[in-house]
């Protein structure tokens, strides 16, 4: 498990993908991470979500730091604040891709860039990656925000690819590489 300023972030438990669901199906969370149709996700849906946390390189539920720890075999509700995740595509080319969903009740708290941060520094220390990619709708301004704040670029972008509430958004590919990283955050 891993510990920053306000957060704990551990490892997936089976018994958190039923948060992980509820989170999905907010009506403000699933257009930011799907170009699905946007509709409530059931139980079967709880299979896809433990799948992709053990595909994924590096999966882990974020949770509020409390005086207990963080030992409980069920995660209390309150303490629940959303997942981060890197995947790998290709391992030979070092590049990861990230992913971050944050409970919207803790939005604005500096939770994302907190996770981020981490995990970047992470992924370029420990786990030997060159880049970390990530996509972004371009209707996603909370996020594409919080990514440029921390280093991103965007890199490209495919237009027009996802019908969101009446409209076309399009979708933004950013990265940032280990030498980036490693000025930023000796400046
Ligand atoms: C995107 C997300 C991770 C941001 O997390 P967060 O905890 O709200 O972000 P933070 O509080 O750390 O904010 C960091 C920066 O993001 C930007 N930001 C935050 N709220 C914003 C808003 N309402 N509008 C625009 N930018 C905003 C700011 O640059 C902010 O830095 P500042 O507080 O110094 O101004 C979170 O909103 C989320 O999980 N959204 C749903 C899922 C999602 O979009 N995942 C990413 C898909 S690519």
């Amino acid at each position: 498990m891993f510990t920053t300023e306000r957060l704990y972030l551990r490892g997936f438990r089976s018994s958190d993908a039923r948060l992980i669901l509820d989170m999905w199906n907010n009506i403000d969370v699933q257009p930011t991470i799907s170009n699905e149709y946007i509709v409530p996700r059931g139980p079967k849906f709880l299979d896809h979500i433990t799948a992709s946390a053990e595909d994924a390189l590096l999966f882990l539920t974020i949770e509020k730091r409390s005086e207990t720890g963080s030992d409980e075999t069920v995660i209390q509700e309150e303490h629940f604040v959303g997942t981060t995740s890197i995947t790998m595509g290709n391992p030979k080319n070092r590049d990861g891709i990230f992913g971050i969903m944050i409970e919207p009740k803790f939005w604005g708290l500096g939770y994302g860039e907190e996770v981020t941060r981490f995990v970047v520094d992470y992924c370029f220390h420990s786990l030997g990656l060159h880049r970390v990619s990530l996509l972004v709708f371009s209707g996603n301004e909370r996020a594409i925000d919080l990514y440029k704040k921390v280093g991103f670029l965007e890199e490209g972008r495919k237009r027009k690819v996802n019908w969101i509430d009446g409209q076309w958004e399009d979708m933004i590919y950013m990265g940032i590489l280990k030498e980036e990283w490693e000025t930023a955050s000796s400046a």
